[in-house]
Formats: structure tokens, sequence, C-alpha cells
């Protein structure tokens, strides 16, 4: 792949967009990569995904603008797609995602971000939608995910007036869960992996599921998928383990990495 490096460290992996040049920014051909990089992810094995972009500026500086520039309507409505289709894959991954934002989160790379399950920061990130600017609407998510992550009268604010924020203000506003020097930032996200990936994996990847998939539904009916996704981790023998290591009273306690998924 040219604009993707994909690792695999253990149980969790870091995918990079890594196009420096042009700050990471999103053109067709990385929006292809990114979406074969996913068909890569030996799901077997990796427990938890980082993303994050190459180079110490930027995370993802938006969608190629210059790609953009001599769009006709019908191809606006396709890219949209195209970059809708690969980050509602990765926001629906059966694994954790975590967004390591190293630097400019702009447009698509805001975006990218907000379809990752979770974001920490380097201090120079700088976030922002500014495409009323460039004549155009957030077109890979922004107005549905800023929306429901920061409210809409934030997500309102932000787009309407196309102001960049740096990162102690995502902070402030829950964009961002946590700030860290930038030399600390993939460190933290790797610890943090690590962290999810020695989790049971059918729990892990239920959580998910019942956290995305509730908050479309109403509470009600919210509610009942995660009694079926609660029920579904009974009688796994993760489940079985992990409830018998509790109560055994007398084993030593040393926890083994749980197996299944
Ligand atoms: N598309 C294409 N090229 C881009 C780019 C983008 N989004 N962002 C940066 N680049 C390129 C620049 O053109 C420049 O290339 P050259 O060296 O060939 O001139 C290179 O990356 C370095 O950028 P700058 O010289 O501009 O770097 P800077 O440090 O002065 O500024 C920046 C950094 C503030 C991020 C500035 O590059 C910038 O404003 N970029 C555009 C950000 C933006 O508007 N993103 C939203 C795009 S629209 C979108 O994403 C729509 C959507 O929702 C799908």
């Amino acid at each position: 792949m040219e604009y993707i490096v994909y690792e695999q460290k253990g149980q969790y992996a870091i995918l990079t967009v890594s196009r420096e040049k042009a700050l990471n920014a999103l053109n067709s051909a990385v929006l292809e990569e990114l979406n074969a990089a996913l068909d890569g992810v030996d799901l077997d094995e990796v427990r938890c995904l980082i993303v994050t972009g190459a180079g110490p500026k930027s995370f993802v500086a938006g969608a190629d603008i210059g790609e953009m520039s001599t769009l006709t309507k019908a191809e606006g409505e396709a890219f949209g797609k195209k970059g809708n289709d690969v980050f509602r894959r990765l926001e629906t991954f059966p694994i954790p995602v975590i967004a390591a934002v190293n630097g400019f989160a702009l447009g698509g790379g805001c975006e990218l971000a907000m379809s990752c399950d979770i974001r920490i920061c380097s201090e120079n990130a700088v976030f922002g939608q500014p495409e009323t600017g460039l004549g155009i609407t957030p077109g890979f998510g922004g107005t549905q995910r800023l929306a429901r992550l920061v409210g809409p009268g934030m997500a309102k604010q932000m787009i309407y007036t196309a102001r960049n924020i740096k990162a102690q203000e995502a902070y402030r506003i829950g964009l961002v869960n946590a700030v860290y020097p930038q030399e600390e930032l993939l460190p933290a996200a790797e610890k943090m992996a690590a962290g999810i990936a020695k989790n049971a994996p059918i729990a892990v990847r239920s959580c998910k599921k019942a956290i995305n998939g509730g908050l479309d539904l109403s509470m009600d009916e919210a509610l009942v998928l995660e009694e079926k996704l609660f029920g579904g981790c009974f009688e796994t023998e993760d489940q079985k383990y992990g409830m018998a290591f509790f109560l055994d009273k007398n084993k030593e306690k040393v926890k083994e990495p749980f197996q299944n998924r």
C-alpha cells in the first residue's frame, strides 16, 4: 500500500494514514487503501485498532481539496459516499478503534476521528470542520457525528463558523477524552489498546454493539438490545472462566488471557 501503514503488535494493531506531503489528506486512493487495510485486519488475533497519522504535524488535514475542486454534483455525492462507507465501516468495525490524533484533524480528518470509538490527542492537535469556508458542507459524516458527540449547539457553532479549535478546547467540549504531549500520545494509545485487549473479547465486542446500536434506538428497545447481548455472553468460556476466577478463593490469582471471541 502507498498511503496506509499497518502494523500488528500482538493483540492490537496500528493503522497509520501516511501521505505526509499533503498532511495525510484523504484522496480516493487513500480511502480505498483504508478500506483494504480494514479487510486485512486479522480479527482472530487483533482485539483493538489504533488509527493515527504519519509525521509530527497532522492526523489528517481533510479530504483532498485538489481532487474535490473539479467534481460535478454527482461526483461530489459519490465521493461523499465513498468516505461515508469506509468511515461507517470503521465505526461499526467489530473491535474497538482508538483515534490517536497527532496534529491537524480538519474536515475529513475530524470526521475520521469521530468514526472511531475513542479519541485522544496530542497538545498540538487542531480540530475543525472548515468546509463552509470552502463552499461545501462536511461530507464524511461531520454534520451527523459532531452533533451527536458534542451536542447540536456546539456542532452548529463549529460548522457554521468553520472555526478550528485547539486540543484543550476539544477536551473541554468532550470531543477528545485526553490530551498528551506529542511523544506520549502513541504510547498512551498503545497502553489503552493493550488494556482493552486483555479483557474478554466477546464481551468487549458486545459492548461496542450495545452502545452503538442502542444510541439509534428508544431506551426501551435499547435495553432489550442490551439484554440480548448480555445474555449472549453467558455459556461462553470467557464468562465461565472470568466468573470462576473471581469466585475461586483458593487458587492463585494469576489471570490467564481471555481466549474466546
Ligand atoms: N487537501 C489537499 N492538500 C492539502 C490539504 C487538503 N485538505 N491540506 C493540506 N494539504 C497540502 C497543502 O496543499 C500543501 O501542499 P504543497 O506543499 O504541495 O503546497 C501541504 O499539504 C502542506 O500544507 P500547508 O503548506 O498548507 O501547511 P500549513 O502548515 O501552512 O497549513 C493547514 C496546514 C492549516 C492544515 C492547511 O494545510 C489547511 O488549511 N489545509 C486544509 C484543511 C481543510 O480545509 N480541510 C477540510 C477539507 S474539506 C473536507 O474534508 C470535506 C469533507 O468533509 C469530506
